[in-house]
């Protein structure tokens, strides 16, 4: 383990890769999935493990979802999940505001008839329309379940607060959010050194992020709190939740990060 100082040998590379970070955060999230040459257990993509295994200790809680509702993946990604959720809910939708990952997702889908995907800003004001058009175009109207995950942390407090309020018509009565972040509690140094990086070297998936995105921050408890007011949202649940990554310490299983999950249900 590296000692308490070592560990701050890494700033000036982690601010030397992280400053050739497109300043725009939709430019940098399409320039990134432009750049992906492969996903899963040995891609590119830090936080696609490859494998089920975390949405697998998901599935008891949906138990509380109406699982004859279709459910909506919020910035989906390369629809990693999308495609899983899509054997638990009678239809998936992937929704990216990358048009890059939604193309890498469809690619990825080929076959699927349950899983479809389109472009989206979650966080801008006509979202939710563009929401329902896109499940009518799958063949469903009304209420939704919503799939968040890895997303909120990326977003600035505002961003969360416009995307939790634009979810609120996607649920109406029936359908809920099942939100998984990254919580981690520590600096970013605390971050890349739990996730390998040293000061000689960085796993590849997490240098191609740092070098091509916006710093992540975290959300928890409080950060929902914020996001989903209690005016609006009932909590159903919450707790602790392991975020895999892409096996990057043993190349046999995934990494974790310290993570929370919620599931929470319109007023
Ligand atoms: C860390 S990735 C997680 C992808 C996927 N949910 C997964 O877990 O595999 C975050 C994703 O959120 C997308 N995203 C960020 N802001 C968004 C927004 N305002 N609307 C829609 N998607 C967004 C990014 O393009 C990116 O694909």
């Amino acid at each position: 383990m590296l000692s308490a100082f070592r560990k701050y040998l890494l700033i000036p590379r982690l601010i030397r890769l992280s400053s050739s970070a497109p300043k725009d955060p939709l430019t940098a999230w399409d320039t990134y999935w432009g750049n992906v040459r492969s996903t899963g257990a040995a891609g590119d993509v830090l936080w696609d493990s490859g494998s089920d295994h975390e949405l697998e200790g998901y599935l008891p809680k949906f138990s509380v979802l109406d699982q004859s509702l279709p459910i909506v993946d919020v910035g989906c990604g390369n629809g990693s999940f999308t495609r899983s959720l899509a054997r638990h809910f009678p239809h998936a939708l992937g929704l990216d505001y990358a048009e890059n990952a939604v193309e890498r997702a469809r690619l990825e889908s080929d076959g699927s008839t349950t899983a479809s995907y389109g472009v989206c800003d979650m966080t801008v004001p006509d979202a939710s329309r563009t929401v329902a058009t896109a499940l009518g175009r799958a063949g469903y109207s009304g209420d939704a379940n919503v799939f968040i995950r890895g997303v909120l942390h990326v977003l600035d407090r505002k961003g969360r607060a416009a995307l939790a309020a634009n979810l609120l018509p996607v649920v109406g009565q029936r359908g809920m959010v099942f939100l998984a972040e990254t919580n981690f509690p520590g600096t970013p140094v605390d971050y890349v050194t739990h996730l390998g990086a040293t000061k000689d070297s960085i796993p590849a998936p997490l240098e191609w992020a740092i070098r091509g995105l916006p710093m992540p921050g975290r959300f928890g408890a409080a950060q929902r709190r914020k996001a989903f007011p209690a005016a609006d949202w009932e909590l159903v649940e919450e707790g602790e939740a392991s975020i895999e990554t892409r096996p990057l310490s043993n190349p046999s299983k995934p990494d974790v990060i310290p993570g929370y999950f919620a599931i929470l249900r319109a007023r």
